[in-house]
């Protein structure tokens, strides 16, 4: 059913999200016939330009990005609801004439007053621009809905996700405030919560008593491509841990919701990220590892080293890569770590969740050591080849009782025809209809900062003396591997990621 009427402004209308991911999006939610007729959209940006230049850039622009062949009638229809605006995004003036450019759309489109402003911008702008927002009375809900979408990174750590929440709280209600992480835009990360609530075989084994461990891989083949600044002042914990991988974590690991209502999810993933065991520094020393690629060949392709990337200081200390065990102190997941780790320039683009279940209790093939029994892997394979495999031993055929690994596996492409998407649609159709359950609410945030505090302060306050420490195309420094040998355990390798093993 097509979302309620609105307009959305996106501020920062000529960035790569913009064209890139938004209005693809939306263009694909119009051809599914979910936006609306009653719609519209402001693109704010700061240079000046006509509305006629906008609409010609954006024709351009989803010509190169959209990811669905472009119907001539409908782009017709979606063209024609572009708006403009050039303003500083600091100056009041820009709210006095978004606010009589919004009466206008309303007129021109009958949008009804609801608006969805979404802060595509630099970070430091999202407090100012709501606060304008506020002053000229274009957050007021009265008969209509005003919502905001906040990108990502919210707060540089605690204490500034928890000012920035402060602040904006003052304007803003709670359920105004869509704070997106495009990972739960992804279908397999939705699918995570299907595959493990609308089945009956799965939930009972998902605890302590079966699970052995679990690990979780965000592999990317990309450097910091054109985000040298940005990334300089990040690093990988900021960058994908704090939420990317702790909202797979969470969907992973949380308890079932009450029901599948925004606010029961949302608490359950706070549950989970408070019961994760708070890291003491010398936790930090010992079950964290950090980063940082050197020279390599990544794809068949030279990688200068990380301290070379265009506005990366020279000395930087920045990782690239992260790897951590977590516990969960929680009676589900007693005793069961939860590796994780991410990083840039390693030798597969790959984000999977992979569940080990334990070993037999005791051997009844005299031929088989215990080393050779094929450990028993569940893996949700998130990007690419999406789906999910189950990895167990059978006897290899022959007078002899060898087991060797085999696979049970689903792959989406076998099953569903879905259009290609940009992971968006899910996103801003859900804010449109006012659904925040795949959003993020203020305790969900602060709480991942404060799993990854203890890491951020003891690595700021002991410099890495190493880095680079792993050659671009490779999967990180040894001391990751070393993090699980320790328990006797080993990361999943390349082999294992790019099909279920055959014998
Ligand atoms: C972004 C990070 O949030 O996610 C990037 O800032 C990263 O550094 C990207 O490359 C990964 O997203 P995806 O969807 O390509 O896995």
């Amino acid at each position: 059913r097509p979302a309620n009427p609105c307009v959305i402004v996106i501020f920062g209308a000529a960035g790569d999200l913009t064209k890139r991911k938004l209005i693809p999006a939306l263009y694909n939610l119009a051809r599914s016939n979910l936006l609306p007729n009653e719609f519209a959209i402001v693109g704010v940006i700061r240079a000046p330009m006509s509305n006629e230049d906008f609409r010609i850039q954006m024709s351009r622009d989803i010509e190169e990005f959209s990811t669905n062949d472009i119907d001539p009638q409908l782009w017709q229809w979606f063209e024609k609801r572009l708006y403009y605006l050039a303003g500083d995004f600091q100056d009041t003036q820009t709210y006095s004439q978004l606010k009589e450019l919004l009466m206008q759309v309303d007129r021109e489109c009958s949008t009804q007053g609801n608006y969805l402003y979404y802060l595509a911008t630099a970070p430091n702008f999202f407090c100012d621009i709501i606060w304008q927002l506020g002053s000229v009375g274009l957050t007021q809900e009265d008969g209509s809905w005003r919502r905001v979408i906040i990108e990502k990174p919210f707060g540089h750590d605690l204490e500034s996700a928890r000012a920035l929440n402060k602040n904006i709280s003052t304007i803003l209600k709670e359920s105004q405030i869509y704070r997106i992480d495009h990972y739960l835009g992804k279908e397999t990360v939705q699918n995570i919560l299907v595959f493990r609530f609308g089945n009956g075989l799965f939930e009972p084994i998902w605890n302590h008593r079966y699970i052995d461990h679990v690990q979780i891989t965000v592999g990317e083949t990309v450097g910091v491509e054109r985000r040298g600044g940005y990334y300089e002042g990040a690093g990988a914990i900021r960058d994908m841990v704090q939420n990317h991988i702790f909202q797979l974590l969470a969907m992973m690991a949380m308890e079932p919701p009450v029901s599948f209502e925004a606010d029961a999810v949302r608490d359950e993933k706070s549950k989970l990220l408070k019961a994760i065991q708070p890291l003491t520094p010398q936790d930090v020393l010992t079950h964290t590892i950090r980063g940082q690629y050197g020279e390599g060949i990544v794809k068949g392709e030279h990688i200068p080293n990380y301290r070379l990337e265009p506005r990366v200081a020279p000395d930087s200390g920045t990782e690239t890569f992260a790897a951590l065990k977590l516990m969960i102190d929680n009676w589900r997941w007693a005793d069961v770590p939860f590796y994780l780790r991410t990083g840039k320039c390693l030798p597969q683009r790959v984000t999977e969740i992979a569940i080990q279940f334990k070993r037999v209790p005791s051997l009844l093939f005299h031929e088989t050591s215990v080393d050779q029994l094929v450990p028993n892997f569940l893996v949700i394979r998130i990007q690419p080849n999406e789906g999910i495999s189950l990895q167990f031993g059978a006897k290899v055929p022959g007078p002899t009782v060898r087991m060797g690994a085999v696979d049970m596996d689903f792959a989406y492409t076998d099953y569903f025809n879905s259009t290609p998407s940009t992971g968006y649609e899910t996103l801003l159709y859900d804010c449109m209809i006012g659904d925040a359950t795949l959003f993020q609410r203020s305790d969900n945030v602060e709480l991942g900062w404060k799993v990854v505090s203890p890491i951020l302060d003891v690595w700021k306050a002991l410099p890495p003396r190493d880095f680079p420490n792993y050659a671009a195309g490779t999967w990180g420094p040894k001391d990751a591997d070393e993090l699980l040998q320790r328990d006797g355990r080993q990361w999943r390798t390349s082999t294992d990621f790019i099909a279920p093993v055959k014998h």
